[in-house]
């Protein structure tokens, strides 16, 4: 096993033994799974949504139910293969309705997500949504261009890792645009900038 993979596991077992997470006895009651990642770990492209719905916990698998199906489309649409890519959340289990991820829930598993981008070390990172750009851009001390998602969805910010200058692209969640095809255009736009982020 390559030494990505394993560590990859290892945050896979971690995350499975997480009895402290808020969101851990939700997991156990209603017997689903945490949602690790999912695709390439080595990905030029990592994309970050929110958390697990109903269909990931069911499955552990990200982005499968309809917005992953967006998702698909939207892949296709810049000619992106999805095992080329590497899919997660920060949130790793789902949130009781599908509500929105609270701060606690944000700093338990902060920590997994920083760790699968220190291992597969994308070169883009596309958050989907608000919630993956707000903590992405403060991660990697942008704080000070955070604006509001409609004013930084399709354009790329410069960031520096220990591994190196990457860009983030904030995107919309694909889940807007189920029911509003003006979200999908403009997402269908702004994946176009995946194909060759400008440096
Ligand atoms: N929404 C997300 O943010 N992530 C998923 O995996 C599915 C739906």
């Amino acid at each position: 096993m390559s030494d990505r993979t394993e560590l990859l596991r290892q945050i896979k077992d971690e995350v499975i033994g997480l009895k402290e997470s808020p969101l851990y006895q939700e997991r156990i009651k209603n017997k689903v799974f945490p949602v690790i990642g999912e695709g390439s770990h080595h990905a030029r492209i990592m994309f970050i949504g929110e958390a697990p719905g109903r269909n990931e916990a069911a499955t552990g698998k990200p982005f499968c139910g309809a917005a992953g199906k967006i998702l698909d489309e939207l892949l296709v649409s810049a000619d992106i293969d999805r095992k080329d890519v590497y899919i997660t959340n920060i949130v790793k289990d789902r949130p009781p309705f599908n509500r929105d991820p609270l701060p606690d829930e944000i700093n338990a598993y902060g920590p997994f997500l920083d760790r699968q981008i220190e291992i597969i070390q994308p070169s883009v990172i596309a958050t989907l949504g608000r919630f993956s750009m707000d903590y992405i851009m403060r991660k990697f001390g942008l704080e000070n261009q955070l604006k509001s998602i409609s004013q930084m969805h399709g354009k790329s910010f410069k960031a520096t890792t220990n591994y190196g200058e990457i860009k983030i692209i904030p995107l919309y969640h694909p889940a807007v645009a189920i029911y509003n095809n003006t979200t999908k255009d403009t997402l269908i736009k702004d994946f176009q900038i995946l194909k060759s982020p400008p440096l």
